[in-house]
C-alpha cells in the first residue's frame, strides 16, 4: 500500500465566550497532527484482517492476550474538502432519524475522519490480526490499535438518544 501521511488540521472555533477566548489564548488557533497508516484492512473470504506494515510487528506483542481490539482507521473513501465539511447528518442515512451533530452520531462524514471500531480478536500471527468482524471497507487505512480495556472503557449510567436505541 502507498505510505501516504494525514494532517489533521483543527480549525479555529467559533466563538464562544470568554472561557473559550482564554483558552484560545493557551492553543494555537490551528495546529497539524501527522498520522501515518500503521497498515490497513483486508477482507478474503470470509475472513477480516488487519494487516500491519511489518515495520510495526514489535507493537503487536501482547495483543493476542486480549479478547478485544479498538481500531482506529481512516475513512479514506469520503476524504474530500465536501464530505469534511459537512456537520449534521440523518444518523444511519434514514432521514426519519433527527438532523444530528455528526460529534453526536457514528456518521463516516466527519472533519476529522476518524473510525472507531470495536472488534473481537480471533488470532494474532506475525503482522496480521484476525478479527471477527469490521464495520471498515477492504483497503482502509489503519491508524491505531488499542486493547478494549472493560475498566476503562466501559461506562455506567448510559443514556443514549431514541434514534439510536433498541428498535
Ligand atoms: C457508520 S460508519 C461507523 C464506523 C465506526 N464503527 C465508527 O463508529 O467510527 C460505518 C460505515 O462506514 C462506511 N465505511 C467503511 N469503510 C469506509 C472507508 N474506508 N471510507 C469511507 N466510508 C467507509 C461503510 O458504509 C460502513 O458501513
Amino acid at each position: 500500500m502507498t505510505r501516504f501521511a494525514i494532517a489533521f488540521v483543527l480549525a479555529a472555533a467559533i466563538p464562544l465566550g470568554n472561557a473559550v477566548a482564554a483558552d484560545d489564548a493557551e492553543h494555537p488557533a490551528a495546529t497539524e497532527f501527522k498520522v501515518h497508516p500503521i497498515g490497513h484492512i483486508k477482507k478474503a473470504d470470509d475472513r477480516m484482517l488487519i494487516v500491519l506494515d511489518k515495520k510495526y510487528l514489535d507493537g503487536l506483542l501482547g495483543l493476542e492476550q486480549w479478547s478485544h481490539v479498538q481500531v482506529i482507521w481512516w475513512f479514506d473513501k469520503n476524504d474530500t474538502p465536501q464530505q469534511r465539511s459537512i456537520l449534521q447528518v440523518h444518523p444511519r442515512g434514514d432521514p426519519n432519524n433527527p438532523v444530528t451533530g455528526v460529534f453526536a452520531c457514528r456518521a463516516p462524514v466527519r472533519p476529522n475522519l476518524i473510525g472507531l471500531s470495536l472488534c473481537k480478536v480471533l488470532a494474532v500471527k506475525d503482522n496480521v490480526v484476525e478479527v471477527e468482524t469490521i464495520d471498515a471497507f477492504e483497503g482502509t487505512p489503519v491508524l491505531d490499535l488499542k486493547p478494549f480495556a472493560p475498566g476503562q472503557d466501559s461506562a455506567s449510567g448510559v443514556k443514549v438518544p431514541k434514534w439510536a436505541g433498541p428498535k
